[in-house]
């Protein structure tokens, strides 16, 4: 008997998965609103992962985000939006966070995404 080539399997095993399109990104953002705000904003020039792995107050969020605007050449945000990207931060990603939710493997090097999942 001929065994299915491992191919088959492979295809078998992505396609079959409800991960994959359930998951609608694979950035390391926690969920939060306004998250797609930062998808738009913050991960053009550099990682997620970056961001995730910072934790600010809102004031220090909002200088981080001048400095990258007057240092780093990032482009200008809209009031309204620059208010709603500080408010996902300061939820998700604010100092008092810190000791509850800090990703235990921050610092630790970038996590190995499942390469199965990835489209
Ligand atoms: C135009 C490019 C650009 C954009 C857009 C951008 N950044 Fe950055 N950011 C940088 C650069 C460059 C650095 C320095 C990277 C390094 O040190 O390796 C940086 C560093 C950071 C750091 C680490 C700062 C530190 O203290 O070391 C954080 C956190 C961060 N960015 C968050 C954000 C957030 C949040 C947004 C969206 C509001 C954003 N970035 C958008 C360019 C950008």
């Amino acid at each position: 008997m001929r065994l299915p080539s491992p191919y088959m399997i492979l295809a078998v095993v992505v396609g079959g998965t409800p991960y994959a399109s359930a998951q609608s990104d694979a950035f390391s953002l926690p969920p939060g609103m306004h998250r797609d705000l930062l998808i738009q904003n913050c991960i053009a020039c550099h990682s997620d992962r970056l961001i995730t792995q910072t934790h600010l107050t809102r004031k220090a969020w909002d200088e981080k985000i001048s400095w990258m605007q007057e240092t780093q050449k990032m482009w200008p945000l809209a009031k309204d939006v620059r208010e709603k990207i500080l408010d996902y931060l300061e939820s998700v990603l604010g100092i008092q966070q810190t000791l509850q939710t800090q990703d235990p493997m921050d610092g630790l090097g970038p996590r190995q995404t499942n390469p199965l999942l990835i489209d």
